[in-house]
């Protein structure tokens, strides 16, 4: 008897303990997936294409990555500093529809560049070191094409610069090591120099950048919102003209590079054609002196508040949060669902080789519009550390793709802290947990057109088959970005209007009504990927053409 009910009580503790340690809800964290145990080479920057590849790259001087160049190709660069003749590819393509790559030929040093995608589906990639630094590359997918190079397609060397797309389809390439000034890609005449941008200078720590890749962004009245250090501008880049100035963030500890925070723009709702908020949101980064004390073997904790900021306002102030752990070298990501990403890094040191500590091994999503202190969730861990060199983007079915990690220089696999890192994996953020199938929606092929006009409305259909609530549907549209070094160049993300126009066509069939975005300036032409959201759940994107 008394051996019976201790068993009962027994197996109630037991049943207790279990249901403790099994997730409340297996939806809850999201999940990883270990992709291909090795891409060959380090993922240092990456670039969604509109055809569900992923363009990636490292350094070229790197020494002999782990892929070989295909057909017997080799490359010789008399002015490598590692390899001078080398058959080892740094860039493949990364289909994500059958998870492989394919190995690329780059000729020249493209080591911590940027890029932009062009509104023809080129990636347009500019810079990087060496004999690499004033080269504009283009690399057009296709199921053999290649690197394109153009070695003098700059005024300037561009290394750690930013780039971003402009209303008119060009890009804009600001800054750089040592460069205090901006271009454009294409040029207009041969005769266009660069201009000066003295923010740069006033942003300088002398011993430590501090500035390098800048956080920018295209606000909807035209101007570029440029970040760099622990402040702000508002651009005019066409009459080089400051237009407002910001306040420093509080507390004026750097955030960007080498205190690689990240920073994204906040979702834009689009009403009857404006966007009444613009946000920015910036996050992480190291403590002011950190870069010197990691030198000296002292790994300072990461900044664990974030500032956002309503660039619009007349008089804009930062709003500081907390979040659940400090994080240097993150990325953030916009999710399709409008929420807010931040993966990878580590949670002491700062960026630069053997620089970082801690790795942060826990993605934690932000949720822009719940109230301030209710907006941050731990997300499940991977178990490899991605510290510097580490890259994340989104892809069309709502995964994040991650890769890279190579805290050192060469391709060193062993006596290393965080060995190079080859490895690539998917995290699946909690809406793509099977238990939610039924209520995901799913984009008709009848939907009248994927070439959008601006301002023009276009219909789409969709199904979703289980508890259909349809005042909790809205649109997204996502600009696929140019990730590198905690930065996502060109990352935007539009709720489009007319979201709540979602009417009954047929069972489990639904129609909405939504308006394409409204200007250039909301939506610089190009490719974007749509999704319908229903109760927070992402359809799979569909690409779509702006303009
Ligand atoms: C990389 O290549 C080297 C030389 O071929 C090999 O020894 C090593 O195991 C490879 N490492 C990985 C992680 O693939
Ligand atoms: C797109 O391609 C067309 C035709 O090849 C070319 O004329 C145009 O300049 C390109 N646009 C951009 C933004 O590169
Ligand atoms: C920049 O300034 C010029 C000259 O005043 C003006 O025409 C242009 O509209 C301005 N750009 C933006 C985005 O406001
Ligand atoms: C990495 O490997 C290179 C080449 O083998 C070597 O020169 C370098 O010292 C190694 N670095 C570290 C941190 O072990
Ligand atoms: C949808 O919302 C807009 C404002 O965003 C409003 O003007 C419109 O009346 C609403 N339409 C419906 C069908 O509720």
């Amino acid at each position: 008897m008394i051996l019976s009910s201790y068993r009962v009580y027994y197996h109630l503790l037991l049943g207790l303990l279990l249901l403790h340690r099994v997730p409340p809800c297996p939806a809850a964290g999201g999940h990883w997936t270990l992709l291909l145990p090795t891409i060959g080479i380090s993922a240092m920057h990456m670039q969604l294409l509109p055809n569900d590849r992923i363009v990636i790259f490292d350094r070229t001087d790197f020494g002999p990555s782990n892929i070989s160049l295909p057909a017997g190709k080799c490359r010789f660069d008399q002015n490598d500093m590692v390899l001078k003749l080398d058959c080892t590819a740094h860039s493949v393509e990364y289909d994500v529809s059958s998870n492989s790559i394919r190995p690329l030929m780059i000729l020249t040093d493209v080591w911590c560049s940027s890029g932009a995608l062009d509104s023809n589906v080129s990636l347009v990639q500019i810079g990087g070191y060496n004999d690499g630094d004033h080269a504009v590359r283009v690399y057009r997918s296709c199921d053999k094409c290649d690197w394109q190079e153009m070695p003098s397609g700059l005024i300037q060397r561009r290394w750690y610069a930013t780039s971003h797309i402009l209303p008119d389809g060009r890009q804009i390439v600001i800054g750089g090591r040592r460069q205090y000034n901006y271009e454009f890609f294409p040029k207009t005449s041969p005769l266009e120099k660069a201009q000066s941008l003295p923010f740069l200078v006033q942003t300088y720590d002398r011993w430590i950048e501090n500035n390098l890749y800048p956080f920018v962004f295209l606000h909807t009245d035209g101007n570029l919102f440029i970040f760099a250090n622990n402040r702000a501008i508002l651009f005019n880049y066409s009459i080089n003209k400051v237009v407002k100035t910001y306040p420093e963030v509080p507390g004026g500890d750097p955030r960007n590079y080498p205190s690689s925070g990240s920073a994204v723009l906040l979702p834009l709702r689009i009403v009857q054609g404006f966007v009444t908020a613009i946000e920015v949101l910036v996050c992480g980064g190291s403590p002011k002196g950190a870069y010197t004390n990691a030198k000296h073997g002292i790994f300072d904790g990461a900044l664990d508040t974030c500032g956002r900021i309503k660039i619009s306002d007349p008089n804009p102030r930062w709003v500081m949060e907390t979040m659940p752990v400090g994080r240097i070298m993150g990325d953030m990501l916009l999710l399709p669902n409008a929420n807010v990403l931040v993966i990878n890094g580590g949670s002491s040191g700062t960026a630069g080789w053997e620089h970082g500590r801690n790795p942060v091994l826990e993605p934690v999503i932000y949720k822009p519009d719940n109230p301030i202190g209710s907006r941050f969730e731990i997300q499940n861990p991977s178990n490899i550390p991605r510290m510097y060199h580490s890259t994340a983007v989104l892809v069309r079915d709502g995964r994040v793709i991650v890769g890279g990690s190579n805290p050192h220089e060469h391709y060193n696999f062993t006596n290393v802290l965080y060995p190079t890192e080859l490895r690539l994996e998917a995290f699946s953020p909690s809406y793509l947990d099977p238990s939610l199938s039924g209520r995901r929606p799913k984009i008709l092929s009848t939907m009248s057109r994927t070439l959008f006009e601006y301002g023009k409305r276009v219909v789409i259909q969709f199904t979703v088959l289980d508890q259909v609530d349809l005042n909790s549907v809205f649109v997204t549209m996502v600009a696929p970005s140019f990730n590198t070094h905690s930065f996502s160049m060109n990352q935007r993300l539009l709720v489009l209007d007319g979201g709540n126009t979602t009417e009954v066509v047929g069972r489990s069939n639904y129609e909405v009504v939504v308006t394409e975005p409204p200007s250039r300036n909301i939506a610089p032409a190009g490719f974007y990927l749509l999704f319908v959201v229903h109760q927070d759940i992402p359809s799979e994107g569909l690409w779509v053409h702006v303009g």
